[in-house]
Order: structure tokens, then sequence, then C-alpha cells
């Protein structure tokens, strides 16, 4: 009932919202904003407060509410042991519940695949949604006005970044604002540029929007880091490419893209018209001494041209609540974006309070993790080189993700000739496997497919193939180190004793 709001009404509901703001005003001056008085609202205003907080004209609140930034509580933070990690099987966990569902006659020790976390969330997260459940009932509800203005402090605190208060959009996680950008500005058939290896939901998100990925690749050098192909890049977004999706950091290599590196890529968009969507959903796991440019503080050409994605959902592990939101400093890509339906006016009301309480009292607790995920980093890093010599890995710059290079391993498995073996056999005797929608497949192999059934065969864990990233990707895995000590351990002792007996 709510999820169109044609102009006319948008029109009425910004004008109502600007009324009861004013009497919020009147009767809250000088006060601290009060949720509870809020819940004792009409419908009516209930649904015109969060249909402006959400949708655009959420700086009409700025006066009415005091920010309780960086509250996070020492206490509450003491019931967070990163070190301790949290048990996550039998909790309906992608990670480790679906594999073993996936491989019911298999032991899995450590799922190491979706990027999500083995944490407890912020305490003050789950004190929230505890209270919400407290109420019985789940009638059309505002979600917290504090919000969009949160969001804009926690980047402002953070990373000194602008976001623009009115020109926030809710999305159901991130990769729907993506989409919703896409079929705001392409058709079908375009090309939409990726520097690969690059998140593989990427891939989905363009074919969703029945358009092509061109996927310029980058080159790994003698560090392990990886570079723009400048010249390739140019070339691609000269030749009319319409859209280029950043993700800043980098999954799954880990790159924290430099100012130079993403002006670079700004001039050459903005000189040919191709837009930028930057995704920065990673942009809170900075490891060590690197750091993180927001896309859109570059200058205002690279703002203007462009719209950033971000979410609480990696940085505080609430994925599961689907809550995430997109923001430009230029309103006609909002409109663009609003005019090909793309209107979440109110998203579960779960999913905004816990995002809202993770932006209030979270950077203790970000601040706490990068440094346990930094060591995590260093500590694979040095069993690695120490004990595991068939992989290669150095500790990456952003993201939780570890970029391993499995190619000696691959050719002491001769996995690519068993993959194809594979696939010829199971092609010809129709062995099929059933998809997560109940769709049945032929169960074809490409090399990492091979390794990754290998690793959870012998070592008990789950990682990613490198071919899932696109061109670049064969010969890597993509492991998840957002668990804690003991787990990485384990995984990596198991990998060491499988490797000995090949
Ligand atoms: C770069 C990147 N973007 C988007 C997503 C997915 O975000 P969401 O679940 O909020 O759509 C992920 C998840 O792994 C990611 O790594």
């Amino acid at each position: 009932m709510f999820t169109h709001v044609d102009s006319a009404n948008m029109h009425m509901l910004r004008k109502f919202w600007k009324y009861l703001i004013g009497k919020i005003i009147l009767i809250n001056s000088n006060t601290k904003f009060s949720r509870r008085f809020f819940m004792k609202g009409t419908g009516a205003a209930a649904l015109v407060g969060s249909t402006a907080a959400l949708t655009g004209c959420a700086e009409e609140i700025e006066t009415t509410i005091e920010v309780d930034a960086a509250a996070s509580s020492e206490v509450a933070l003491e019931r967070v042991n990163f070190d301790a990690g949290y048990n996550r099987v039998d909790t309906s966990s992608i990670k480790f519940d679906l594999i073993k569902m996936q491989n019911p006659d298999k032991d899995l020790d450590v799922g190491m695949g979706i990027a999500d976390m083995d944490f407890r969330t912020l305490p003050e997260v789950t004190e929230a949604l505890k209270k919400r459940l407290e109420v019985e009932n789940w009638g059309y509800e505002i979600p917290p006005l504090d919000y969009p203005a949160n969001i804009v402090d926690w980047n402002k605190r953070r990373y000194s970044a602008d976001v623009p208060r009115g020109n926030i959009l809710n999305s159901v996680g991130v990769l729907d604002g993506v989409l919703s950008t896409l079929n705001a500005y392409g058709d079908e058939g375009d090309k939409v540029l990726l520097l690969t290896p690059t998140y593989s939901s990427f891939f989905t998100v363009i074919h969703q929007a029945n358009m092509v990925e061109a996927e310029s690749e980058m080159i790994r050098d003698e560090n392990g880091r990886y570079q723009v192909d400048w010249e390739d890049f140019e070339a691609q977004v000269a030749s009319g490419i319409k859209m280029f999706i950043l993700c800043n950091p980098q999954n799954p290599t880990g790159n924290c893209w430099t100012a130079d590196e993403l002006r670079r890529m700004g001039d050459i968009c903005n000189e040919h018209g191709c837009l930028v969507l930057a995704d920065e959903i990673h942009c809170d796991f900075i490891m060590g001494d690197n750091s993180y440019v927001p896309y859109a503080e570059l200058g205002e050409a690279y703002a203007q041209n462009s719209i950033s994605y971000k979410s609480t959902s990696k940085s505080f592990n609430l994925a599961a609540h689907r809550t995430g939101y997109l923001f430009s400093h230029n309103r006609d890509h909002i409109d663009a974006i609003l005019k090909v339906g793309h209107q979440r006016l109110l998203l579960n009301i779960m999913g905004m309070i816990a995002s809202n309480e993770a932006l209030k009292h979270g950077d203790e607790y970000i601040d706490r993790q990068n440094a346990y995920l930094t060591d995590n980093c260093k500590f694979v890093e040095q069993f690695c080189a120490e004990r595991i010599p068939d992989i290669k890995y150095k500790a990456h710059e952003g993201t939780y993700l570890a970029w391993l290079d499995v190619s000696a391993l691959s050719e002491k498995l001769d996995a690519k000739n068993k993959a194809a073996e594979l696939t010829a056999y199971n092609t010809e005797n129709n062995v099929t496997y059933t998809d997560f929608f109940g769709v049945e497949h032929i169960k074809t192999y490409r090399t990492g497919d091979y390794l990754k059934e290998w690793f959870l065969d012998n070592a008990k864990i789950d990682i990613n193939p490198g071919e899932n990233y696109g061109k670049g990707g064969a010969g890597f895995m993509r492991m998840n180190l957002a668990t804690n000590r003991a787990m990485l351990e384990k995984a990596l002792s198991n990998i060491e004793e499988a490797i000995n007996t090949i």
C-alpha cells in the first residue's frame, strides 16, 4: 500500500511532515528526542514522518534531533570478545549451516565463504531490538527519525565525509540500490564496467538488469597489490560505457584505493560521461594504517557524477536485516532512481533500529574490530609463509577477505585436469545438483570448484573459487578472515595437514 507514492502525494506528505516537525519542535524544545513520544502518535503521523525521513526531505528535521554521537559504552563493549568469536552453527547461517545442508556427508570445521563475521554484534543493537520485541504489535511504524542524521554524523566523524542528508535513500541491502541505478541509467544490453577481480554478485546484478559486464582486468604487481590497467580502463570507458561499478575498498583483492587512483578513475569517467557507482560497503574495514578515501569527497566533479552505496551490514554483522542506503550529491541521480520505482520508504523496522543504534554507538566497536582483524591478516600471512608454502598471501589493506594465491597447490593437485575430467563424466552421466531455488543443474567444475571441494573434503573448510570474481580470478581463492584466532588457526592447521598428505 505504501510502496508507491506519486509525486503529488509526496508533496502533500512533505508539507504535512514540515507541519508535524513544527509541532515537535514546540513540544520537545530543549529536550532530548523521545522515541516513546512518537510511539503514541497517530497512524497518519507515523506514515508521514517515516516517509519524509526516508525519501530525501530529512533535512527538515535537523533541529529536532540531538544525536548521541560516538556514545559507545565501554561496559556494553565488554560483552564483545572478538577472541571468543561467535558460534554460528545451528543459527541458520549461510556460512556454516547452508554448507552443511548442501554437503550432509561432509565435515565442516570452519566456514570461510560468504562475507559476514563470526562475532557478536554491538550490544546496543541487541538491547534496542529486544526492547522493540516487547511491543507486541507490528503495525505500520515510524522508523527511528534520527536515522538520516546518524548516517550523516557517522560519515562525518569517521571519514570527514559530507553526506547530503536530503539525498539519502534507503535500500534493501546495497545491491538493491545498485540494481535500481542500473535500471535508471542503462538500457537492455548495455555494458557495465568492472575492475576485476571483483565482487561476484556485481555480475549477477548486472545480469538481473539485462545488461552485460565489461571487465577491465587488473594487474597484480610484485607485492601482490592490484593495479589498474589504465590504458585498458580508459579505452573501455571511452568506448561509450555508461556506468562503472567501483568497489572501494575492493572485494576480493583488498585494495584500499588511494585518492590519486580514485581521481584518475574519476577523471576518465567524468570526461566520457560514465557514471560512477561507488559501492563502499567495506569502508569500515581498514587494516593497519591504510585508509579509506570516500569517492564523493574527491571534489565537486566527482561527487556530481557518482552515487555512493553503504550500509551497517558488513561493519556490525547485520546483513540478515537487509538494510542499506545510497546517496548522491547530485539530486538528479536520486530523482532518476526514484523514478524507476525505487520506493523504500519503510524498510523492516528491526533493520532500521539495528542500523541506527550501530551508527550511534559503534565507533569503539569498529576500532577494536579493525585491530583484531589486522592481527588476523598478519597471523595468516605468517602462517602461510612459515607452514603452507603452496599458498601465498600478503596482509591486505581493506575488507576482511584474504585473496589467496593457490596456483602452486592447484598445480600440485592437477586441479585443472581433474576439473575437466569430472565435468566430462558428470555431463555424460547426467550427474546433477539442486541449487538454492530448487533447480537442478549438471554438476560442472571449474578449476576453483575442484579446489573448493578439495578444501572441504581434506581440510574441512569452505572457501570461494577465484573464478567467481571474474577475469584474473583463476588460481586464487577467497578466504573470509572475520572469525576468531582459534578458528583461524584450526582452518590453517587443517590446510597444512591436508597438503602434507598429498
Ligand atoms: C562489495 C559488496 N557489495 C555488496 C555486497 C552485498 O551487500 P547487500 O547484502 O547489502 O546487498 C557485498 C557482500 O558481500 C559486497 O562484498
